[in-house]
């Protein structure tokens, strides 16, 4: 319990933080400028030495993990996604990985059945709940270009309809907004609900749920609730993107909290498990071609090893191997 309680009241009082400074204290160029500086850089340094840094690593051997045919004769077809032997079939298994969650939707769930026997059956639900969570944060993210630019981009309008196909209320009701909340909660109950998921999960499993979920809380008030002035928001993040160190204009309490806990984010980023967004394209089982029967990989560590062959061996020893009366090749 402890560990779902602790990121719980960390992610409040994250929250808290920016609302009583603002509110109280009227400390709005700490959290409107100085915050979200802090934040983006620290992210975009932070993710680039965390690339940099693996991708330094040395990969000496041909290890990706395959499941489909590997090529070998004209006649035995094959898979060229599954098992990849070029770096063009490599990339294309990486991308379908990433924007589909290829090797999740394969996923399967293992039970004791009543008669003792252990059971593998087909679950799909990680993988629909995982593609909703991130499609739709994707989406709201795209969204929000609207803020950073004098003249929104074509696409946030396509987004923008697209989203917002459902107008029932007014302001328009954006379905990734109700989908984010559906599969953030999905996947928060889907750690409660099995023994095995609560003894596996980490309190670094549930804050980094807990803080996008309160983020698009904070996100959903804003627009649907509490209804934020838009104008010195869309301001003050043209003022950010252009350097500019001017104090914010009247802003609502409301949206520091949310620029807070979304730098929070961007500072958390780099350093948890939320790098498996840049992971996914460095992993070395996932990236490389299957081409291990096509080209021979020579371990580049390997010493170099003067090695004896028999008949150098037999040169060498020819004398004693004849007193002790052992066979030899050449007399
Ligand atoms: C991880 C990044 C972020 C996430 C997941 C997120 C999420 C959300 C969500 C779900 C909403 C509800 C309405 C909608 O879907 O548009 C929202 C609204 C809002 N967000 Fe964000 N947000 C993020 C970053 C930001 C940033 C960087 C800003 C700075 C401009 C921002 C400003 C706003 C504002 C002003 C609203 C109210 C929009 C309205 O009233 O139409 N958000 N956010």
């Amino acid at each position: 319990m402890k560990k779902i309680l602790m990121p719980f009241v960390m992610v409040i009082v994250l929250a808290l933080i920016p609302y009583l400074a603002v509110h109280y204290a009227g400390l709005t160029y700490l959290f409107g400028v100085i915050v979200p500086y802090t934040a983006a850089a620290v992210l975009v340094l932070g993710v680039l030495w965390r690339l940099f840094n693996w991708m330094r690593r040395p990969v000496p051997f041909c290890i990706p993990t395959t499941c489909g045919q590997e090529k070998s004769f004209a006649w035995i077809k094959h898979n060229p996604i599954e098992n990849p032997t070029n770096s063009w079939q490599a990339g294309i298994r990486v991308l379908t990985e990433v924007l589909f969650f290829r090797s999740l939707f394969r996923n399967t769930k293992a039970e004791w059945h009543k008669d003792a026997n252990l059971a593998y059956g087909s679950h799909k639900w990680l993988w629909l709940g995982g593609l909703v969570f991130h499609w739709s944060l994707l989406i709201i993210v795209l969204r929000h270009a609207r803020f950073f630019f004098v003249m929104v981009p074509g696409f946030v309008d396509i987004l923008d309809y697209a989203d917002g196909f459902f107008d029932i209320i007014l302001p328009t009701f954006y379905v990734t907004d109700a989908l984010a909340l559906a599969a953030v909660t999905f996947l928060f109950v889907r750690r409660l609900r099995d023994a095995k998921m609560r003894i596996l999960s980490l309190p670094t499993d549930y804050f980094p749920l807990f803080l996008i979920g309160a983020i698009v809380v904070v996100g959903v008030l804003m627009r649907y609730v509490v209804r934020l002035n838009i104008m010195p928001v869309k301001d003050q993040m043209l003022r950010l993107v252009n350097f500019s160190f001017d104090a914010p204009g009247e802003i609502g309490t409301l949206f520091y909290v949310h620029i807070f806990l979304v730098s929070v984010l961007a500072i958390y980023f780099p350093f948890s498990k939320l790098m498996h967004a840049g992971a996914i394209f460095l992993s070395p089982t996932r990236n490389l071609a299957n081409n291990s029967r096509i080209k021979r990989h020579i371990n580049p560590w390997n010493k170099d090893i003067k090695f004896k062959t028999y008949s150098e061996y037999e040169d060498d020893y020819r004398d004693k191997m004849k007193k002790a009366n052992l066979p030899l090749e050449k007399q």
